[in-house]
């Protein structure tokens, strides 16, 4: 089954967490509508869910969570919180206290930094926190997100080994810089915005002509094309059918020269948003 790819975790305070390569992302549905998402995904056999108490649905995805039926530790459920929780290991506590709260679960499997947020200085000291959180059966594993390779330079040179860094990546947008950081620090990489949001890639011929030839849709050559390199994929869609495809991207095999001329398409753009100057 197509949900059983995964890759693991491993990094500070981490041994060998298990996260399947494709996960439903969630923003900007909220309430019920994100509820009925989440529950048909879980339906359609995602056993991986991505959420943040800034997209303000951990509610309506704890909820479907919880009235799945599936047993807690069939799915992987991460969380990720805002600047005011970064610092010293009870700020941060609270914050996993806060958001299990929120979901009416009683552990997360990935909690993460969502922004580095440097101007206000605790980055380090966070990650030192989160870290620290695993093994306290709130939190199976700890992660950052929108870290910069000079970002994770600094908590690396801290003896701090984030065991993912999740990170706005598309063919449009393949950021090799964060990519080869993480690699060589053997930090896994995740995409959120792995379609680039809908947009003008899903038309281009680098996806399109592999499509018709391998009787697939453009969305499932670009989230191929990132499975294919190990990355983990957070496509985000409402619709079952698109749900359903998104998942199914594990019988069929992109050529080399498919992956080059998709590779191609990089306008070595950074990402939408700079983590420099944006972060909540
Ligand atoms: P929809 O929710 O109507 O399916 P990203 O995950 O890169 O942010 O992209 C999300 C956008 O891509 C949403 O607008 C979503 O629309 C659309 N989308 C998701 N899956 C597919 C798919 N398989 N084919 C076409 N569009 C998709």
């Amino acid at each position: 089954m197509s949900h059983q790819h995964h890759a693991t975790l491993n990094g500070t305070e981490v041994s060998d967490v298990r996260i399947p390569l494709v996960g439903l992302g969630t923003w900007p549905l909220t309430g019920a509508d994100c509820t009925k998402a989440v529950s048909q995904a879980l339906e359609s056999g995602y056993r991986h869910i991505d959420t943040a108490q800034n997209y303000a649905n951990e509610d309506a995805v704890g909820q479907a969570i919880r009235e799945s039926g599936l047993g807690r530790d069939e799915v992987f459920l991460t969380t990720k919180f805002n600047k005011e929780s970064h610092g010293g290991e009870s700020a941060v506590r609270q914050a996993a206290e806060r958001a299990l709260d929120r979901m009416g679960l009683d552990h997360l499997d990935l909690f993460l930094v969502h922004w580095p947020n440097p101007d206000q200085g605790l980055y380090v000291e966070t990650c030192n926190s989160l870290a620290e959180l695993v093994g306290t059966g709130l939190i199976r594993a700890w992660g950052v997100s929108n870290f910069k390779p000079g970002h994770l330079h600094k908590i690396l040179s801290a003896g701090l080994v984030p065991p993912i860094n999740q990170v706005q990546v598309d063919p449009l947008h393949a950021q090799r810089d964060h990519e080869r950081a993480n690699t060589e620090a053997g930090v896994v990489t995740a995409a959120y915005s792995p379609l680039g949001r809908g947009g003008e890639l899903l038309q281009s011929a680098e996806l399109s002509e592999p499509a018709e030839r391998l009787g697939r849709t453009p969305a499932q050559i670009a989230l191929r094309w990132h499975v294919q390199q190990n990355r983990i994929v957070l496509p985000r869609s409402a619709n079952t059918d698109r749900q359903r495809q998104n998942l199914d991207v594990f019988d069929f095999e992109l050529t080399k020269a498919d992956m080059e001329r998709i590779d191609s398409m990089d306008t070595g753009k950074g990402a939408r948003l700079d983590a420099d100057t944006f972060g909540h």
